[in-house]
């Protein structure tokens, strides 16, 4: 009983032993406790939105760092509505699709343009916005419709719709497709004089030239731009985030809440759509 007693002092000794090596090894180890764990209430899983935030009124930074625009306050709508949590990250719009295949970002909501091309590589959800390419040129220019482009400097984003058409009608290899990785980036060498023109998306276009007065410029449309409509891209398969969002999507048309998100953005007069602009921020 005394050689019992002894074999056992030295168990709980050791025992005590290997707790204070595990305790000395770092609290981390010891914090998540596997009942603990299965007990407490799972997460909300926060669905992480990738964003290019330089295309206002669609995605902007306000001036806190904010990501706010349309396509921002359309998500947040979709989410309330299906019920789950979204987070805005800024990310370049080069490898904004890269972000999403590789698992980085759950969805993509950028104005971005629903094509045949990106359904081979994404999927998207029902269509929110009907869209089409716009020209900006300067006040002086001569520009009539888009077909005078094809011996100018014409300044693009990369990877658009718009440098799409501008390929095409140059040839995607011509040096007088300048390519810049925002589309303000490109509004501001229109500006500057180092192109003639810029091709782009007509929200983002109408909402820079009334915005910014002093580049004088004039806008010039041309119904053979192919209309175009934004959706919101999910990884491929991702069949049941999709659904949910269609969902919430189909919710925000009916009840009208869409209808107010939109005409905050669009329904009035350009002046009063800059989103930085003392009224908007009024309206908080
Ligand atoms: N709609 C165009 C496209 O899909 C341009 C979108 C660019 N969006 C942005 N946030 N930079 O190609």
């Amino acid at each position: 009983m005394k050689l019992m007693s002894t074999r056992r002092f030295l168990q709980i000794a050791g025992l005590t032993a290997a707790t204070f090596v595990l305790a000395a090894c770092g609290k981390k180890e010891e914090a998540p406790a596997p009942a603990a764990v299965a007990s407490a209430p799972a997460p909300a899983r926060v669905y992480v939105v990738g964003t290019d935030a330089a295309y206002a009124p669609f995605e902007s930074q306000n001036e806190k760092g904010e990501i706010v625009g349309f396509d921002i306050e359309v998500v947040q709508a979709v989410a309330a509505k299906a019920g789950i949590e979204v987070k805005f990250v800024n990310t370049p719009w080069e490898g904004i699709f890269n972000a999403l295949g590789q698992g980085d970002r759950d969805m993509v909501v950028s104005a971005v343009t629903i094509t045949e091309e990106r359904k081979g590589t994404m999927d998207f959800s029902d269509p929110y916005f009907d869209a089409q390419q716009l020209i900006a040129v300067k006040e002086t220019s001569k520009v009539a419709k888009f077909a005078d482009l094809k011996r100018l400097k014409v300044g693009v984003q990369t990877g658009t719709t718009g440098d799409e058409a501008v390929s095409k009608l140059l040839g995607k290899t011509s040096t007088n497709i300048k390519r810049f990785e925002s589309t303000p980036l490109a509004l501001k060498e229109l500006e500057a004089g180092g192109v003639d023109a810029v091709v782009a998306d007509n929200g983002v276009i109408i909402h820079y030239v009334a915005n910014n007065p002093g580049g004088k410029f004039k806008t010039v449309a041309d119904k053979d731009f192919v209309p175009e409509q934004y959706g919101i891209a999910l990884k491929k398969g991702n069949t049941e985030l999709l659904a949910k969002i269609n969902k919430g999507l189909a919710e925000i048309k009916a009840d009208g809440s869409y209808d107010a998100i939109f005409s905050k953005y669009f329904g009035a007069p350009p002046a009063k759509v800059e989103a930085n602009a003392p009224a908007t921020a009024a309206s908080k």
